[in-house]
């Protein structure tokens, strides 16, 4: 289809603001005679910033942060609007307001305009008459601007609106416009304009303040809101108070032990919002441009006898809930709940390393690491697919993919081990769980440049990182508690790289296979194999175990089939030393926190594994949960009772990466999974394996072809389950070692069955 933008030309506003100073928000609007009734009328629309519709003072669609953020220099997409219900005969007027957003906003660390100078508009409006005219409205020179009650709206900084500079009627076509200003063209960006196919964000749901305090005037002064859950979003407020009266809305995620928002780790992230009262009625004000991560919330400024309310707004990328866990263990349940919670506030347009500080980044390593379970807890699949034309945008000529996607700010050109991997891990798992061939098939090309990437420019004799040619290499094992760079027992990078290589080539090779390439399958099964023996020719010893000790080192090797068969109880046996001398507690980072309860799992050490999940104190999934977690934090050590905060230079307490956890919950604790060679579920593998204090379990999902589940209850000797296949689906049940069984495949229903335990061998 030819793009309904032939005939548009860019505009903006004359204000540009510098890289620290930004300017006011621009109102844009055009006014139009019709001399029918309109039968149809679409609004195409984009932006290089966010832009908010208004077609004669009615706003339209419901997108907040539209139309989202690509990587600007290439693509960016549009929103076709069905507007034929806001068009009468006689006069419109189609009015835009248009902010920085990530396109010229403040966007990570303390700089704004990493892609222009200020944000610019393409819109067409395309109305069809019952006297069957046809006429297009487009962005041009005979447009007018503005700017208006938005003093500043920033993501980072947020937004300050006085409503006593209001334009009443600005968008409708009795407003007189004879005192704004003539735009400015914008010069044509030359890029992609694409149907937007991802989930846009939206308001998705409300939270009311659990608790409000009267601040003193010496503390923080006026009233702090708790929300009970840290959250990404904004406030609405509804405030009566005299006109001129300033609200000042300040948001933090935790609270100081002195009762004060803890703000230090929001870095230059100021998260504040003013809002000036027109005076009079009851106002309600939400800002529109910003979104802030927080729990607790500060509103100051209004008198003693003005009444306030005040609304948490929830925003996210629309990605349904489909799936849900839970189990006997209140603590566990909780941490689902922190986990999903760490979801909804990271997935917002792209997969975000956290919603609060001046960051905000596409980071790859924390999506690979989620991305499996992000796909149990939400129909994340056109999130992906979006997300994956982010990574081809940003991946270099060479190959090499970038540690962040869209590549902005960071200015490193390989993301290195787990983090350039997602390109590969990504699409992947989006495979396994909705059963999509379409994303690696898009994507397959891509990937193959990046294979070769590291082959060409990262790997020695199949060793990647090798310090001889990748002197960096990566970021290893992040935020593992053993990875202070001195720290004796840190997990060499090439060991993780290699590991990582090798579990790409095997990823490689299965890819191939869906696509039909059995050629290329076999080059890539062919590598797997050289990878697999030059690491176990470096790192492994002829005893069975591995040159480093550390969790991470042994989960990853284990997980991703890279001991010999021989030794994996030798590995696995070392494993659970590390653990014991730890008294069953974690030690990994980010790269070895998802596969470490796998690694144990299949080395017939269940036991330990529910030892880690439900152990409570510090360093644990756990412990954060005890403290009052409400979302997953960044670090193991986010807070603890000794030594209170960590450092705030990098302490967000809504990081989802060590919630990967969350997969093995709904897998080995519930037991529900895809058999990988009919994906989406077409098979599903039920393989409770209860253990810990666990009685109970379930764990459910809206899979492509319907809702499967499985429910246990483990009583004395007998373990009862109930295991749900939909339609078009077939469901296998591997019952646990202890649990013999002779039901092994079902069929589409509900299938109720008491297994018993097989006497233990005399
Ligand atoms: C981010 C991480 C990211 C990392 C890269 C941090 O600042 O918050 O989550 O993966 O940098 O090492």
């Amino acid at each position: 289809m030819d793009s309904p933008f032939l005939s548009t030309q860019w505009i903006s506003s004359p204000l540009r603001g510098a890289p620290r100073t930004p300017v006011p928000v621009p109102y844009f609007r055009k006014s139009f005679e019709l001399h029918a009734p309109a039968r149809q009328a679409t609004l195409h629309i984009t932006a290089l910033g966010v832009y908010e519709a208004e077609i004669n003072g009615q706003r339209i669609g419901d997108h907040v942060l539209a139309p989202g953020w690509t990587d600007y220099g290439k693509r960016v997409a549009y929103q076709s609007y069905d507007v034929t219900s806001a068009i009468k005969a006689g006069a419109n007027t189609l009015g835009v307001i248009l902010a920085d957003g990530w396109f010229s906003g403040f966007l990570a660390w303390d700089a704004r305009q990493h892609y222009g100078d200020r944000p610019q508009l393409a819109a067409v409006l395309t109305v069809q008459t019952l006297d069957g005219a046809v006429t297009e409205i487009a962005t041009d020179l005979t447009w007018k601007t503005e700017t208006g009650p938005i003093l500043l709206s920033d993501m980072l900084r947020g937004e300050s609106y006085d409503a006593t500079l209001e334009q009443e009627g600005w968008s409708g076509p009795e407003f007189d416009d004879s005192a704004w200003r003539p735009v400015r063209l914008a010069p044509d960006p030359a890029i992609s304009l694409v149907r937007s196919a991802a989930p846009p964000v939206r308001r998705i749901s409300e939270l009311t303040p659990v608790a409000s305090r009267k601040m003193e005037p010496w503390l923080d002064g006026g009233v702090r809101f708790d929300f009970g859950q840290n959250f990404s979003g904004r406030l609405r407020v509804k405030i009566r108070a005299k006109r001129g009266t300033t609200l000042t809305l300040r948001h933090s995620e935790v609270l100081n032990p002195d009762g004060t928002l803890y703000e230090e780790n929001l870095r230059t992230a100021t998260a504040v919002d003013h809002y000036t009262c027109r005076g009079g009625e009851t106002e309600t004000w939400e800002p529109r441009f910003t979104f802030h991560g927080f729990r607790y919330a500060n509103v100051s400024g209004m008198a003693e006898s003005d009444s306030l309310e005040v609304t948490g707004i929830v925003l996210h990328s629309d990605t349904p809930l489909i799936g849900s866990f839970s189990c006997s263990h209140p603590l566990l349940n909780k941490l689902q709940s922190n986990i999903v919670w760490g979801q909804k506030s990271n997935f917002l347009e792209i997969p975000t390393d956290c919603p609060q500080r001046d960051e905000r980044l596409g980071w790859t390593g924390d999506a690979q690491v989620f991305a499996r379970t992000a796909c149990f807890n939400m129909d994340v699949r056109g999130f992906f697919r979006k997300w994956m034309q982010d990574i081809r945008d940003a991946q270099k000529p060479n190959g090499a993919v970038p540690p962040v996607a869209p590549d902005v700010a960071v200015n490193i050109e390989d993301g290195g081990p787990a983090w350039a991997d997602a390109t590969i891990i990504c699409p992947w798992t989006v495979y396994l769980c909705y059963g999509d061939t379409g994303i690696l098939a898009d994507h397959y090309e891509s990937m193959e440049r990046y294979m070769d990437f590291l082959a060409n420019h990262r790997c020695k004799d199949h060793i990647r990182s090798h310090p001889d040619v990748d002197p960096w290499g990566g970021f290893g094992d992040w935020l593992s508690l053993d990875s202070a760079p001195k720290v004796e027992g840190t997990t060499p990078k090439d060991l993780i790289g290699t590991a990582f290589y090798a579990n790409n080539a095997d990823l490689m090779a299965k890819i191939a296979l869906v696509l039909g390439r059995r050629q290329d399958a076999g080059k890539y099964t062919a590598l797997h194999g050289r990878i697999v023996q030059a690491f176990q020719r470096r790192f492994v010893t002829a005893d069975g175990l591995l040159t480093s000790g550390t969790q991470t080192a042994y989960a990853i090797a284990l997980h991703f089939g890279l001991i010999p068969e021989a030794h994996r109880a030798t590995a696995g046996a070392a494993l659970v030393r590390d653990i014991e001398k730890r008294e069953f507690h974690l030690a990994t980072g980010f790269v070895g926190t998802p596969y470490i309860l796998d690694a144990l799992e299949s080395t017939g050490h269940l036991d330990i594994a529910y030892k880690l999940l439900e152990q409570e104190t510090f360093p644990s999934w756990l412990f954060p949960v005890k403290n009052g977690a409400t979302t997953i934090w960044e670090r193991w050590d986010g807070w603890t009772p000794e030594k209170g905060f960590q450092d705030k230079s990098m302490n967000s307490f809504n990081h989802y990466a060590y919630g990967a956890v969350g997969a093995w919950m709904y897998r080995t604790v519930a037991g529900l999974d895809t058999d990988p060679i009919a994906p989406g579920y077409r098979r599903i593998i039920f393989r409770p394996r209860p253990g810990g204090s666990i009685s109970h379990a379930q764990a459910s999902l809206d899979a492509p072809c319907g809702r499967t589940g499985i429910r246990w209850t483990l009583e004395d000797r007998a373990l009862a389950l109930e295991l749900t296949v939909p339609k078009g689906a077939e469901g296998i049940l591997s019952a646990p070692p202890d649990f013999p069984s002779e039901h092994k495949t079902f069929g589409p229903g509900v299938h109720r069955l008491l297994l018993q335990k097989a006497d233990a061998p005399a």
